[in-house]
């Protein structure tokens, strides 16, 4: 897989910035009054604040961390230099180059995809932008707002006709597939979900998903260093697991066979499992 992303343009950090990081501007992050942090994005228009007071870690929040450009000064040093919103591009572009790849090795035409909570489909589609295969992606998520921006996403890449949004919890998967999905993608919701959750929606997609269908996934580290920050002013609570703890909670859901490929700030794996070829109902493998 490394060599699948070998030419991809990342982002990253020189290692003056990662010391002054380390060193001044985490600790002040992490434990300057909250009050005070508060106020002042308050004060500069904060659109990466507001949206995460709103719905914290919500798919607005990707947007504005995906797009980069910024009008407000505090978002111009959150979004631009901010440890966690760099990584969340770099995995953008990790996740839809990977994502290609294994539409490129299905054996079948059209390719179907599921996106469990694909907020409006970035990812998706700018994988979708990267393959000849013809894909029919199913993109599911609470959030029918993330729909409305994903539609006028679609439209301007020309490919609303491929994309179907479903608005619902990802918990019911079984209920929302027209067809047995040749790949999954999870990317941007393990973090938000406890173990079990994590394991019920693996069996789930593995019940729907054919022997070898892929899966995947993403880890977060806490090398970005400023959960504290995250917890006390944007109210965003992410679990943070190393990638050999989730690929367990994705074996014990019926998938195998993972790989895993790291974005140059550690802060995310990207992983791919397997749907296991001994899958039963049941959700063992084996017997
Ligand atoms: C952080 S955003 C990630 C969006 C997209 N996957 C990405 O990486 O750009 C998380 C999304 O998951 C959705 N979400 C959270 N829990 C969900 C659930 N149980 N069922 C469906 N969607 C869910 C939220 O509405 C939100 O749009």
């Amino acid at each position: 897989m490394e060599s699948w992303v070998s030419d991809i343009e990342f982002e990253r950090f020189s290692s003056l910035r990662r010391a002054m990081k380390t060193a001044i501007i985490n600790p002040l992050a992490n434990y300057l009054p909250s009050g005070v942090v508060k106020k002042l994005l308050r004060f500069g228009k904060s659109e990466l604040a507001a949206a995460n007071w709103t719905d914290p870690g919500g798919w607005r929040s990707m947007v504005i961390s995906y797009k980069g450009q910024c009008r407000q000064i505090a978002d111009k040093f959150l979004v631009r230099a901010g440890t966690i919103p760099t990584a969340l591009r770099n995995r953008k572009r990790l996740g839809a180059r990977v994502l290609a790849r294994l539409i490129d090795g299905v054996d079948h035409e059209p390719v179907y995809v599921l996106c469990l909570g694909a907020g409006p489909g970035h990812i998706i589609l700018a994988a979708m932008q990267q393959t000849r295969r013809k894909v029919l992606a199913t993109l599911v998520d609470l959030n029918g707002e993330a729909f409305e921006y994903g539609g006028g996403l679609a439209r301007e890449m020309g490919l609303q006709d491929q994309v179907r949004f479903v608005q619902g919890d990802v918990r019911d998967v079984e209920q929302m597939l027209d067809h047995p999905p040749d790949v999954v993608k999870m990317l941007g919701i393990c973090e938000y979900l406890n173990d079990e959750q994590i394991t019920d929606i693996a069996r789930a997609v593995a019940e729907v998903s054919p022997a070898g269908a892929a899966l995947v996934f993403n880890s977060l580290s806490k090398t970005h260093g400023t959960d504290r920050f995250f917890r006390r002013v944007f109210g965003l609570h992410m679990i943070h697991r190393s990638p050999q703890h989730l690929q367990g909670l994705m074996a014990a859901g019926g998938f195998e066979n993972f790989v895993s490929v790291r974005e140059p700030l550690g802060v995310y794996h990207v992983m791919v499992g397997r749907r296991s070829r001994e899958y039963h109902s049941s959700g063992a493998k084996g017997t």
